[in-house]
């Protein structure tokens, strides 16, 4: 497939995998990259930059195609050493980064001084003009269906796609809700170059979860996610679990009360990783899109992509041709 995402990331299909917290791991990048899309590390998963740099030359030793690094900006005390993960990521030699949450533009200089290419993940129309005005090469747009931080917007893809398409002039995928054929042939005709999948990713063999997760993803319908941390306006569509209810009660009780300490041990990484990693299903809450609906088996990477390419490619001639010649 060619379209400007492909030719901007010299990668064969128009397919990304989004920066994940506890399961974007040399792993699962590779096998994205190996497999014609773009397999990204999660930045902040490394505890340390070191980390990063160990995780970065594994990757390269697992794939010889292009992947890429996410670095998320979050609203903490604390700042991780972003300036140390970026170094790492130049002197690794990667020449694409995702970022996501914050704007990066106090970063961009660094970057693109390395020749790095910038793709911005965001939810609204006005943060995907203002990463293209600070110099982002492209913009993941993040509909309100998708898993992780939605926003506040609550744009649905139908909507937020066309509205990105008929403001931006940098290439955008789609992300949110993106799991198969029918969603990439979606995301090209709403106007995007490609789209972009995280929770799809997970339901896969090499995904380097606990087998307990990819299950539940299996098993869930699209009616299972829930919207935590809405007062606290940083909101994540999470899976449905015991902890998730807890939170839920917790903020409804507080109302506009509630503050993050209040469920700080509900949402804490630590809990997040004993899902991820361990399978306690109920230990926290853990990002995950409403595209569960979707997810029916456990393939490989490859074998989820290139069924991907070949049954978009069956949409676009056979069924929507067609409807022409009809
Ligand atoms: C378990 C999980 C962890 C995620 N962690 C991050 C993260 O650390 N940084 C980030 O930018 N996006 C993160 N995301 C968002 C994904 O990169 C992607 O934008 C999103 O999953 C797309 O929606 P989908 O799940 O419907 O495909 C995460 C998503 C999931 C499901």
């Amino acid at each position: 497939m060619k379209t400007r995402i492909t030719d901007l990331f010299d990668i064969r299909y128009p397919i990304i995998q989004g920066g994940m917290h506890y399961v974007g791991y040399a792993e699962l990048a590779s096998a994205v990259s190996s497999a014609g899309g773009l397999g990204i590390i999660t930045g902040l998963t490394q505890p340390t930059p070191e980390d990063l740099a160990r995780e970065i030359a594994r990757c390269r030793e697992m794939t010889d195609k292009p992947f890429g690094v996410n670095l998320t900006f979050l609203p903490a005390f604390t700042a991780p050493p972003y300036p140390e993960y970026i170094r790492a990521i130049i002197e690794g030699g990667v020449k694409i980064v995702e970022t996501a949450g914050r704007n990066p533009e106090q970063y961009m200089g660094q970057l693109k001084a390395a020749g790095i290419k910038v793709i911005h993940k965001c939810t609204s129309v006005r943060h995907a003009l203002k990463a293209e005005k600070i110099g982002c090469d492209a913009v993941s747009v993040d509909g309100f269906e998708c898993g992780g931080h939605p926003g506040e917007d609550d744009i649905p893809n139908m909507i937020l796609l066309p509205r990105a398409a008929e403001e931006l002039s940098v290439p955008f995928v789609a992300s949110g809700g993106m799991a198969d054929a029918r969603s990439l042939v979606a995301a090209l005709a709403l106007g995007a170059d490609g789209m972009n999948m995280g929770t799809r990713f997970i339901a896969t063999k090499e995904a380097p979860v606990h087998e307990n997760v990819k299950k539940a993803l299996v098993e869930a319908s699209e009616l299972e996610t829930r919207l935590i941390m809405r007062p606290l306006r940083n909101t994540e569509r999470v899976l449905n679990n015991a902890a998730v209810e807890r939170i839920l009660e917790i903020e409804r009780q507080k109302g506009g009360g509630v503050g993050i300490d209040d469920i700080r041990p509900l949402v804490a990484g630590t809990q997040n990783r004993k899902v991820l990693q361990e399978g306690e299903m109920d230990a926290g809450a853990w990002s995950c899109g409403m595209v569960a609906g979707l997810i029916h088996d456990i393939p490989t990477v490859k074998e989820l992509i290139d069924r991907i390419v070949s049954e978009a490619q069956a949409i676009i001639r056979k069924r929507l041709e067609g409807m022409l010649a009809a």
